[in-house]
């Protein structure tokens, strides 16, 4: 991995984005249960994306949501979507977009970042633990609420 960095999404970069590859068994890990449920009630205002670039190469994208004011404790300051290139995991892309989101959210003043997932094989558990977050809850859908204290 070169020179790492984190840009908006554009109209030059979304289409990458959107091809953007898995490793085999992790599709079903993409899209916990709460996400979709959350969506129905999520202002897109409080979206924050960023495509993460190697070089000129579109290699992951994150997104979050920051909402001091959510009804949902869990979702005012989350990781909603984190996903790197098969071709790039492994590398530290991953760990690099959410220190960028992280960043983000002591920016806005919030003290920790959530995320949910389903554990489970194959799934982004050990990287999620690897980067710093604690497990803290399960949600309804028996997705595990991790928590990442910053
Ligand atoms: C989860 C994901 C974002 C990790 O991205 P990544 O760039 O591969 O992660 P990093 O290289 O920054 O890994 C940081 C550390 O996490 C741990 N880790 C990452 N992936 C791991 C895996 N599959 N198994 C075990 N540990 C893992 C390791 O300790 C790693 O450090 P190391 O490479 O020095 O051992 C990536 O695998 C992915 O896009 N998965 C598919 C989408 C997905 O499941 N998203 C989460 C939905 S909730």
């Amino acid at each position: 991995m070169g020179e790492m960095r984190v840009v908006e999404l554009s109209a030059s970069t979304i289409v990458a984005v959107n091809a953007l590859s898995l490793r085999p068994g992790q599709e079903q890990f993409v899209a916990p249960v709460s996400y979709s449920v959350a969506a129905a009630v999520t202002n897109p205002a409080t979206t924050w994306q960023r495509v993460v670039l190697d070089g000129d190469d579109v290699v992951g994208f994150v997104q979050g949501n920051f909402d001091h004011e959510g009804m949902d404790e869990y979702f005012q300051s989350v990781l909603w979507r984190i996903n790197v290139d098969a071709d790039a995991q492994r590398q530290g892309v991953g760990k690099f977009a959410v220190d960028a989101l992280a960043a983000e959210a002591r920016e806005r003043g919030f003290k920790h970042i959530n995320v949910m997932y389903e554990p489970g094989e194959g799934g982004p558990e050990q990287f999620f633990l690897a980067v710093g977050f604690s497990p803290v809850d399960e949600t309804e859908y028996g997705e595990v609420v991790g928590q990442l204290n910053m």
